[in-house]
């Protein structure tokens, strides 16, 4: 029954796909594949194979070696909905919304806490967001479109609290973005970050000076983003003057408000020359999301609260209160449009610092999975005298190959890379991770660790980043396949977080279907 349910579910999963994004299903483009996952079951050990996957095949090839024809948008492994959220005109032909009855709402604005950078000009802030609207959607239409996002499941079945999370998430992706805007943003020195009081992190102080308003440069993009680099003036204000970059260990928070609406508000950190910023990633490092275990990678998503990953916030928190001017910098390759869920979850759970998602106009294939190392150099070029700690988790196939990558594209500048081996606690991850950029570096530089415990006692600001009593097992190739899978039998696994997990929920729909699982 379960099989018969599967296998009617991945038959209609075309047409599920199709519905919300009428756009015209062109070919697939070419992806770019990274690591296999595994259809067939294995223990959690790791096992030691070397070069096991020399060669790597499409995951479509795969596809359609199993099923014969596909539609080219489902064997390129990404469905094209997931792949690109619904944006602009899109959202509007799809609802059928009344361009009056859009005029009639707000306008709101998602502002992404930024960091500024010291220059010649003084200090160059980061202005990064969208501006969009929020039509009104009646609940069942909003059932309608979680139920596209819900694979094996429908939000009648979710308990109350998760229906309510599941709308709330699918109306935040169901937004008309606004191109063509002009934002202005008022800014004030921050006393603390947000409107809770909690202290923001990394020991930043409050700015002395800079009150201004600033006007962007040119208006939104179509697709309602912004991004942009702009000076400040260093006005002064009740505590004096802005510190300059070059001679302050310090980071000092501005608030930064958006002209005409009160959803625009975040805090923004001007960030010294010189010092240490962490990098995380948020899924399954900092909270649970199991991405690589498709049916509660979905739901731990669409439609639970976030849950903290065991004692992970304790680890963090004692380097904020320990780590002078230490700054936090939280670098998600999620989608914009959840973005805000993110950093509710984030500024709740841990110290407060700058922000990075997936941009709108990175959703074609291969910008989707080169976005990590596009967000990755970027802030390596804004701070070329600080040192970064990197960590994420062993799923993540970019940051397999991304986070080493750095060390060497930026020599002296990754003082740490931690990667939670998720697979070795976590049996439900069948997902094989390639360890071979790690190949060059010292062991002092990095850790694959199993539970935040093994992150305590650390010296990081002294370049301590191995703890010897947890065993590395790492042969510098892909590591966690089945022992004896043949070259041609692994599926592959496209990168990160959203798209691998329905990549993923494809292969459990088909390999049940198939009674592989
Ligand atoms: C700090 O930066 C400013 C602007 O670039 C420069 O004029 C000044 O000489 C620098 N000071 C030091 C101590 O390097
Ligand atoms: C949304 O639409 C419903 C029904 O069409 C209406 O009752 C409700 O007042 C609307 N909400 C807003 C905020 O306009
Ligand atoms: C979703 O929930 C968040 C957090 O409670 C809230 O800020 C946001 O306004 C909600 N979004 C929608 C579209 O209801
Ligand atoms: C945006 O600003 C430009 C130049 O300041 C102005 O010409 C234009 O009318 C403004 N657009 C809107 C929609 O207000
Ligand atoms: C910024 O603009 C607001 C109005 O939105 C105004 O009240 C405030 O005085 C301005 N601040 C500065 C520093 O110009
Ligand atoms: C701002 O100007 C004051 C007074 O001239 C100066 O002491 C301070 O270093 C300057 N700060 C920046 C960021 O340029
Ligand atoms: C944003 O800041 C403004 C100005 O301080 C405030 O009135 C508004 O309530 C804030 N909005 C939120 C959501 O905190
Ligand atoms: C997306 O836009 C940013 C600027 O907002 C630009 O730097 C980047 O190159 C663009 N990326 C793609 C893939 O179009
Ligand atoms: C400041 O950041 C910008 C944007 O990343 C970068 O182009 C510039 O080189 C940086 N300036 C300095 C002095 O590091
Ligand atoms: C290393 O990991 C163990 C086990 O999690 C932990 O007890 C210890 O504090 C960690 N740190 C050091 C420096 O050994
Ligand atoms: C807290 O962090 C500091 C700085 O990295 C480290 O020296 C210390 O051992 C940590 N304490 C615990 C309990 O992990
Ligand atoms: C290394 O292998 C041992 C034995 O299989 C296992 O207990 C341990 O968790 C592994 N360590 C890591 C970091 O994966």
């Amino acid at each position: 029954m379960a099989k018969f349910v599967h296998c009617l579910l991945l038959a209609l999963l075309p047409a599920a796909l199709a519905a919300p994004a009428p756009a015209p299903i062109v070919a697939a483009p070419h992806p770019m594949i990274t690591a296999r996952a595994s259809l067939t079951d294995r223990t959690p050990t790791r096992v030691q194979e070397r070069d096991l996957i020399s060669s790597i095949e499409g995951f479509g090839s795969y596809l359609s070696s199993v099923l014969g024809t596909f539609p080219s948008y489902v064997a390129s492994g990404v469905p094209n909905f997931f792949q690109d959220f619904p944006t602009g005109t899109a959202v509007e032909k799809s609802l059928g919304i009344s361009s009056t009855d859009l005029a009639a709402t707000p306008t709101q604005v998602l502002n992404i806490p930024g960091y500024a950078n010291w220059t010649d000009q003084g200090w160059n802030l980061r202005f990064r967001g969208n501006v969009f609207k929020q039509p009104n959607i009646s609940e069942s239409k909003l059932d309608d479109l979680a139920n596209v996002f819900l694979v094996g499941t429908s939000i009648q079945q979710l308990p109350p609290a998760e229906q309510t999370q599941a709308r709330n998430l699918t109306a935040e992706i169901y937004v008309v973005q606004q191109g063509g805007v002009n934002v202005t943003m008022n800014i004030e020195p921050a006393s603390s970050q947000g409107s809770d009081g909690t202290a923001g992190g990394s020991n930043a102080i409050t700015a002395g000076g800079g009150a201004q308003n600033i006007t962007l440069m040119g208006q939104t993009t179509s697709e309602g983003d912004f991004d942009q680099f702009l000076p400040l003036k260093n006005v002064s204000g009740p505590g004096g003057y802005l510190l300059p970059g070059n001679a302050t260990t310090s980071i000092q928070r501005l608030n930064v408000f958006t002209q005409g609406t009160e959803t625009g508000n975040a805090t923004s950190y001007l960030v010294p020359e010189a010092g240490l910023t962490i990098i995380s990633d948020i899924d399954d490092i900092l909270r649970i999301t199991r991405i690589y275990q498709p049916a509660d990678g979905l739901l731990n998503s669409f439609a639970k609260a976030f849950v903290p990953w065991m004692n992970m916030p304790d680890i963090y928190a004692n380097w904020s209160k320990s780590i002078p001017d230490f700054h936090f910098h939280y670098l998600t390759t999620t989608p914009e449009q959840v973005t805000r869920n993110y950093m509710d979850f984030i500024f709740k759970t841990y110290p407060g610092g700058s922000f990075d998602t997936r941009p709108l106009n990175f959703s074609d294939v291969s910008a989707t999975l080169s976005i990590r190392k596009f967000l990755l150099e970027k802030i390596f070029q804004t701070y070329p005298k600080r040192k970064f700690i990197l960590i994420a988790d062993t799923s993540n196939s970019d940051v397999m190959k991304d986070y080493p990558a750095m060390a060497t594209e930026f020599p002296n500048q990754v003082q740490c890379i931690f990667l939670r081996n998720t697979s070795a606690i976590d049996s439900g991850d069948k997902f094989p991770y390639d360890t071979s950029g790690f190949k060059n570096l010292s062991q002092n530089q990095y850790m694959f660790f199993l539970v935040p415990d093994d992150l305590t006692n650390l010296d990081i600001v002294n370049g301590q980043c191995y703890n010897t009593t947890i065993k590395q097992n790492v042969t510098f190739s892909y590591q966690g396949l089945p022992f004896g899978l043949g070259k041609k039998n692994a599926a592959g696994r496209l990168d990160a977080g959203w798209n691998g997990l329905v990549v993923a929920g494809l292969v459990m729909l088909l390999g049940s279907c198939l009674g592989i699982l």
